[in-house]
């Protein structure tokens, strides 16, 4: 199984960016606790950050036949993207949509998500542990599909 993490833009700058909303770790501090978390589950992972929007358009219609799911945290694209949103659609893998903040809790701006009209799970303000559990959930999803 194949698991694509995707994070969009200024998700780079984690450890430097706002520490008092996003932490004081890295952007590998949290690949390093994914790779870690998916090996222990047997998953195959692959990582990908962007700050530009196309791009992530691009990734998630290669991950088509190849990733099995998907694993985004589009940050500010989450409330504009209706390009990403459409890109989910059209690949159809199942995803989980990923907030280090909740989303919920902040400005107004930010309590629309476009990625929430598609993602079979959206998990939001539990850190980078959010990313865990989404891990968690689309292994188990896998193990589920293969008892049916
Ligand atoms: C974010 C929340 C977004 O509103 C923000 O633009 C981000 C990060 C989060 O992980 O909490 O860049 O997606």
């Amino acid at each position: 199984m194949k698991i694509l993490v995707i994070n969009g833009p200024n998700l780079n700058m984690l450890g430097i960016r706002e520490p008092g909303i996003y932490g004081k770790s890295t952007y590998s501090d949290l690949v390093e606790m994914i790779k870690k978390r998916a090996e222990a589950l047997g998953v195959q992972t692959e990582f990908f950050q962007s700050n530009h929007e196309g791009d992530i358009v691009d990734k998630i219609q290669a991950a088509y036949n190849d990733a099995d799911g998907i694993i985004i945290n589009p940050a500010a694209y989450t409330h504009t993207s209706i390009a990403i949103l459409d890109a989910l659609k059209a690949v159809a893998i199942p995803t989980v949509e990923v907030h280090i903040s909740d989303i919920s809790q902040r400005e107004d701006f930010r309590k629309l998500s476009y990625v929430s009209l598609i993602a079979q799970k959206t998990i939001c303000g539990k850190g980078f542990d959010g990313y865990l559990e989404a891990l968690d959930y689309l292994s188990h999803r896998r193990v589920e599909l293969r008892m049916v």
